[in-house]
């Protein structure tokens, strides 16, 4: 590993969809369960590289609004690992100063992790040096719902016009309201597709498909995407500069 790499312009924010633990754990002859906890290893060391290549915010997408229709065992492993990376992982990111939160509706978690999640919350809200932010039950279209009923209430409320209803107001109604849009996606395990991920956020961000399975992916591969991140050419509807 080296402790530089050939910087281009570097992400801000990274979004990373964590795919293929259930494929990983198959080829190796072990059940799915073992390939999301080999995952949860990943997520340590990636915000710990992440952040030591200067990005300041990663989105993680841990489980989607569509998570839940997998078999009642592979859902309650999963929760039990959240459960357990809020009590440990968690409390070390916190000591580094990392400001950690959620995005996805949290109340179809059980209490205690509820209660949980708005501790770590309120406890690092003021942390400043990287922000972490894990997509828990999350799902676009889901926000977007919301986002809808969040915006034709205050109409209804009459605090603004529908004729005033722009980007600046859809923004502010998404649950990702208070961080830049991700400049990259990251998709490990050879899938090309978003499945619900970060869609108005991500109108402009750059693609990345490896096909290397999340159990396996680590600082190299980190690097390789940001270093093809910062060969880009990023004209946002414009002509290159
Ligand atoms: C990603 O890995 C983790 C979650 C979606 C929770 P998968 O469990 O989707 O692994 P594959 O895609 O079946 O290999
Ligand atoms: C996307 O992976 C969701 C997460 C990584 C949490 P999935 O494995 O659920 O996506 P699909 O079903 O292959 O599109
Ligand atoms: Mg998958």
């Amino acid at each position: 590993m080296t402790d530089t790499i050939d910087q281009g312009a570097l992400p801000v924010h990274i979004g990373f969809i964590m795919d293929g633990n259930g494929r990983w754990a198959k080829e190796q002859g072990l059940p799915r369960t073992a390939g999301h906890k080999k995952g949860a290893e990943v997520v340590r060391l990636v915000i710990e590289h992440a952040k030591k290549r200067g990005i300041q915010i990663v989105t993680l997408y841990a489980f989607s609004t569509e998570n839940w229709k997998r078999p009642k065992a592979e859902v309650k492993t999963l929760l039990d690992l959240f459960r357990k990376y809020m009590n440990e992982d968690i409390r070390e990111l916190q000591k580094q100063g990392i400001r950690v939160s959620f995005i996805g509706e949290r109340e179809k978690f059980p209490a205690d992790m509820v209660a949980r999640m708005n501790e770590i919350e309120r406890e690092t809200m003021g942390n400043k040096d990287f922000r972490v932010i894990l997509a828990l039950n999350y799902g676009f279209r889901d926000d977007m719902i919301y986002a809808i009923k969040k915006i034709a209430s205050d109409i209804l409320d009459r605090k603004y016009l529908i004729s005033s209803i722009d980007e600046a107001k859809v923004n502010a109604a998404l649950s990702t309201h208070d961080t830049p849009y991700p400049d990259l996606i990251i998709r490990t395990s050879g899938d090309q597709r978003l499945s619900n991920f970060l869609m108005w956020e991500s109108a402009y961000a750059e693609l990345y498909f490896t096909p290397i399975y999340w159990p396996d992916f680590n600082e190299h591969d980190l690097d390789d995407a940001i270093e093809a991140y910062g060969r880009r050419s990023r004209r946002f509807g414009n002509i290159a500069s």
